[in-house]
């Protein structure tokens, strides 16, 4: 029997990533993944598969629809969805391929089946030919992840009741696509679809879109999405689901109003719930929370020694990033160092366009807790080099503390906002203020400009806006 200073269970960004910092660190690792390829949900059926279809379709709606304004004559433009789906997969093959490459040369072994935890210290891998082998290990870090929640009264059937997996699969887009829920993955493959020629419907249990994410900046995404065609229903909670000839009816309440929706296919995108079916977590011990989740101190540790676990499957928000820097503090623990993670400083983006991202406290939150705050906002309206781009969509927030002036949050709404809100976050990681980022200087003419502009309108002084 093999004997290891750590397996890890998943290959997603929480469980490869944590392998890799083994692997540095001396430690001798295994990584168990009980699909073929690594890389878990982000990589296979998540992250980088809807982010190649989002690129692609908003490549389509750029043809289709601006290239004209730019002095481009491109004739008529059509999708072959064949070939943008080939291409999705050859970019998810590269990364996954990728992955494999990373745990050779870190020294990571890996074995392919489904894992359980049989005893602290043993692990048993069967795959999908019987066969089963049994690890030892001094210590086991569970990365399993997250699965699709779904509607007790809408199970997935993976062709008409569709989650996000299917949804990436279509080989056509379906004429009415009914979309339950409104969060990154409502929104995101709302978007995919709408650009490639369905009609989007989005039912919303709740007042707004985007929950989590700055009320403003939510508000205006809502406002450009509609524009692209998008129809929102919010407030509007579905109760029953039917099929009728492949046809979806879906019945929803709003008020004392009833309503029906018909569509092709119908998304559920509820949330996701932390994955450990199987994984004998419970019959060694392990404790849970109320939501199903692996209960962990601050070093990742469960009540059983020797058992860590990180990301989807514990506490916190559902976000590939935040499962990768929980996978390498927690493995620094192990290997006796000091890892750290600093949950004020992570990120959260929708990928639609514009993207909406943000970071630490939204204005209602910095209300609620009571603290004096000043905002500081600007539009990319009056920004040069989105005028330039002809990108005018969106705007920078910043919320900071009245008297301190330290960054609490930064909200950004725009094309390109997944790459400007890191500047942000560095910003907060160090405990920085509005007038540190204010004073920094930034290219021009970049959209980066806008983001300093909004910390210098935190002390009304931004240059290319009235300040108010
Ligand atoms: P979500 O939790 O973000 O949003 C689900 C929405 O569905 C909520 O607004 C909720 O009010 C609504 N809802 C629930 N039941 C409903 C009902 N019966 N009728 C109408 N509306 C209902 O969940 P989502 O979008 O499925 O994402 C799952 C997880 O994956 C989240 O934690 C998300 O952050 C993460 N994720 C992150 C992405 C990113 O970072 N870009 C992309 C995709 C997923």
């Amino acid at each position: 029997m093999e004997r290891f200073d750590l397996v890890i269970i998943g290959s997603g960004p929480g469980g490869y990533v944590a392998a890799i910092r083994a692997g540095q660190l001396g430690l001798k690792t295994a990584m168990v993944e009980k699909d073929k390829d690594l890389g878990g949900t982000c990589l296979n059926v998540g992250c980088i598969p809807s982010k190649a279809l989002l690129t692609s379709s908003d490549h389509f709606i750029f043809a289709k629809k601006e290239a004209e304004k730019h002095g481009i004559v491109v004739g008529s433009v059509d999708v072959d969805l064949n070939k943008m789906q080939q291409r999705k997969e050859k970019v998810v093959k590269t990364l996954t391929g990728g992955v494999r490459a990373l745990m050779k040369t870190n020294k990571v072994t890996t074995f392919e089946g489904f894992g359980t935890i049989t005893a602290p210290g043993k692990v048993s891998v069967k795959s999908s030919d019987g066969k089963t082998q049994e690890i030892e290990t001094k210590n086991i870090i569970i990365a399993t992840g997250s699965a699709p929640i779904e509607l007790p009264f809408a199970k997935f059937d993976g062709k008409t009741i569709v989650s996000s997996t299917e949804a990436l699969t279509f080989t056509e887009p379906p004429r009415e696509f009914l979309v339950i829920g409104a969060g990154a993955i409502g929104l995101e493959l709302g978007s995919v679809w709408a650009r490639l020629g369905s009609k989007v419907t989005i039912l919303e249990f709740l007042p707004r879109i985007a929950v989590g994410f700055d009320l403003e900046l939510s508000n205006l995404l809502q406002r450009s999405l509609t524009g692209q065609g998008i129809t929102f229903h919010l407030e509007t909670k579905v109760s029953a689901i039917k099929i009728d000839n492949g046809r979806v009816t879906a019945t929803a309440t709003r008020g004392n109003e009833e309503l029906k929706f018909e569509a092709a296919k119908v998304l559920v995108s509820v949330g996701r719930k932390p994955f450990s079916e199987g994984l004998g977590a419970e019959k060694v011990g392990v404790e849970f929370d109320e939501k199903k989740r692996i209960k962990v101190d601050q070093h990742f540790k469960t009540n059983v020694d020797g058992i860590y676990a990180i990301g989807d499957v514990i506490a916190g928000q559902m976000l590939a990033h935040k499962a990768e820097d929980e996978g390498i503090a927690c493995v620094e623990r192990i290997a006796g160092k000091d890892g750290h993670i600093n949950y004020d400083a992570i990120a959260g983006i929708i990928y639609t366009n514009p993207e909406l991202a943000g970071v630490g406290l939204t204005e209602d939150q910095a209300k609620e807790k009571g603290i004096d705050y000043r905002v500081g906002r600007f539009p990319f309206r009056a920004n040069a080099r989105a005028i330039a781009n002809d990108d005018l969509d969106g705007i920078v927030k910043f919320v900071a503390d009245a008297k301190a002036d330290r960054i609490l949050g930064a909200h950004i709404l725009q094309h390109a906002a997944s790459e400007l809100i890191a500047e942000a976050v560095s910003v907060i990681e160090f405990g920085g203020s509005s007038e540190d980022l204010a004073r920094t200087c930034h290219s021009h003419p970049t959209l980066s400009e806008a983001v300093k502009e909004a910390a210098m309108n935190v002390e009304k002084r931004a240059l290319h806006i009235l300040n108010r």
